[in-house]
């Protein structure tokens, strides 16, 4: 069997801190190779190596692709929602032209596999607000939106024409302590607990009644481990796969949160983030990714919140 080499490149954002980490538990240190534009995350020094690598920079990728016999991408660089819709041409050229650069070397170079997140931010406000379907109408409003459905595309045109081995998951909003988010309309979601130990109070940007598809960042890094580990045949969707955890309000949340803290409190003041919020469904159905590749998720919301305050509260 051949012997797995994985880059990982976006290694210090808010997954890819966790995904390096799950991935070199299984592939070894030696063999998973973090990579971003940004300083190694204090999280993943000393536990296997880093490179400086910019994705743009396509023959600088080609070239470590190569010196460091790489069979693997898991390509996490991208800029989110609500950053995406302050800089749009830059939104777009990124997520664009990054995952382009990877497919083409993973075409030429035949990499095993290759692995690229794609968001329920591809539904837009015509898609249904309830359990959207796996298969649906798709018109996304923000152009973070637009350039993952575009992208899935892609991936799907690479498995098609040249039979890149390309999976996806189209992720909710991803809850952790581990590492900060980098610039999502669910982020109010990690802010609210760090407000709520270190101030007690939150102003949320989204108004208490908007319910989004949530995952704790547990269930997502199974969720890709999974999917990248399931049998080839078992892979049905090569666009991106749905998938879901948990949907909450903010009002939801802070009750939660207040379980625990009982003086938090929680007020609100939407901003352009609430009309990216509207335009998402309330909850996914993935019963193609439970069905083909039997995934399942773990956490609920209490879960999750007693597990977020417990840690957050240890560091
Ligand atoms: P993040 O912003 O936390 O991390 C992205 C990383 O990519 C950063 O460390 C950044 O420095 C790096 N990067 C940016 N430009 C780069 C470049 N040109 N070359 C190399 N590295 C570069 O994002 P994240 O939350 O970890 O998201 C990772 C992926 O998952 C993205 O594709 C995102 O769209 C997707 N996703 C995330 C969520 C979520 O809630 N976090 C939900 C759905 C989908
Ligand atoms: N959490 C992401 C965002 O809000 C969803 O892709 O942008």
């Amino acid at each position: 069997m051949q012997k797995e080499k994985i880059l990982v490149i976006g290694a210090s954002g808010q997954i890819g801190v966790e995904l390096t980490l799950a991935l070199r538990k299984i592939y070894g240190n030696a063999n998973v190779i973090a990579s971003d534009m940004r300083e190694e995350n204090d999280l993943l020094k000393g536990s296997g190596p880093y490179v400086s690598l910019d994705v743009m920079n396509k023959e600088m990728l080609h070239v470590q692709v190569i010196r460091q016999n790489i069979t693997q991408i898991y390509l996490l660089a991208a800029i989110l929602s609500a950053t995406g819709e302050k800089n749009p041409g830059l939104a777009w050229n990124l997520n664009m032209q990054g995952l382009l650069n990877v497919l083409d070397i993973a075409r030429e170079e035949k990499l095993t596999k290759v692995y690229w997140p794609s968001s329920i931010a591809v539904f837009g406000p015509t898609s249904p607000k309830e359990n959207c379907p796996q298969q649906t109408i798709i018109e996304p409003i923000t152009v973070y939106g637009i350039s993952k459905y575009a992208g899935e595309f892609w991936c799907n045109y690479f498995h098609n024409r040249f039979g890149v081995d390309v999976r996806s998951l189209r992720y909710p909003g991803l809850i952790s302590y581990k590492s900060a988010p980098g610039g999502g309309t669910t982020d109010y979601a990690i802010e609210i607990f760090h407000e709520a130990l270190e101030e007690k109070k939150y102003e949320c940007f989204l108004n208490e009644g908007t319910y989004l598809p949530m995952m704790y960042m547990p269930d997502a890094i199974k969720a890709t481990i999974e999917l990248m580990e399931a049998p080839a045949e078992k892979i049905s969707v090569r666009t991106s796969y749905n998938i879901s955890g948990m949907s909450f309000s903010p009002k939801e949340i802070a009750a939660e949160i207040q379980k625990h803290i009982p003086d938090f409190t929680i007020t609100y003041k939407p901003d352009y983030r609430q009309n990216i919020a509207n335009s998402w469904p309330q909850s996914i159905d993935d019963s193609t990714a439970r069905s083909d590749w039997g995934w399942s998720h773990e956490y609920d919301l209490p879960r999750m919140t007693e597990d977020m305050l417990k840690n957050l509260q240890q560091q």
